[in-house]
């Protein structure tokens, strides 16, 4: 299948780290794809100044002002339509969302911990790095999953080990699992870009590379 140009649609809470980091593989041509929109669950997020400096269209939508979880994310899937995106892409997203059927895995999240440890409600941030340090662990990482309507729930895509240090405090952690994150996120979307993923219940399948050197030979 020939490698097709994503067009995404991130959504940010904070910081937008990911956002930056996603801008930058794509403008380095490491990463097929382009950011068609920007969503915001609030207008402070740092990250919107990214969204800003490469003028992507930035849209609000703040939980707040919505009756209910559907009500919420209704406004959200309708931008991602209007914008033809392909892949809705949560960096740094603190927000569940209801997905209607049009985008079953079609939304990808990234959490900082070798999921199903240190997920779920309430693990975000350094909270998830603390609690690693807390029971000891010798390795975390990050994984790149489809989301559904629970929190670090969907089916895996991906997963990037990093070694716990002695010595370690969260932020030195959260760094060390970020730098994972930064090629992670990244290399599944090029996966999905490639066409060479597919999903059967919980697992994913990632078909090997086409070498672009193989003879095609019909006997
Ligand atoms: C990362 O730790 C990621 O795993 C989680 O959000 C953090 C990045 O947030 N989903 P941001 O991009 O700095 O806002």
């Amino acid at each position: 299948m020939a490698k097709r140009k994503l067009r995404l649609a991130v959504l940010i809470s904070g910081t937008g780290r990911s956002l930056k980091n996603l801008i930058n593989r794509i403008s380095t041509g490491e990463l097929s794809a382009e950011v068609a929109v920007v969503i915001s669950s609030t207008p402070s997020a740092v990250g919107l100044q990214y969204a800003e400096e490469e003028s992507i269209p930035i849209e609000i939508i703040e939980r707040h002002n919505y009756p209910t979880l559907r009500a919420f994310s209704e406004p959200i899937f309708q931008i991602c339509r209007d914008m033809y995106v392909d892949y809705v892409v949560l960096a740094g997203y603190l927000k569940l969302l209801d997905i209607p059927s049009d985008f079953h895995e079609k939304v990808l999240n990234i959490h900082p911990s070798l999921i199903p440890a240190f997920c779920g409600k309430g693990y975000y941030g350094n909270i998830v790095h603390s609690k690693v340090l807390e029971m000891g662990v010798k390795i975390s990482g990050c994984t790149v999953h489809f989301v559904d309507e629970h929190y670090d729930n969907g089916p895996i895509i991906l997963q990037k080990a990093v070694d716990v240090l002695e010595g370690d405090t969260a932020d030195k952690l959260n760094d060390r699992v970020f730098a994972a994150e930064c090629i992670a996120y990244p290399e599944a979307l090029e996966l999905l870009a490639e066409g060479r993923v597919t999903v059967q219940g919980r697992i994913v399948k990632i078909a090997p590379k086409k070498s672009p050197h193989a003879l095609e030979i019909d006997f």
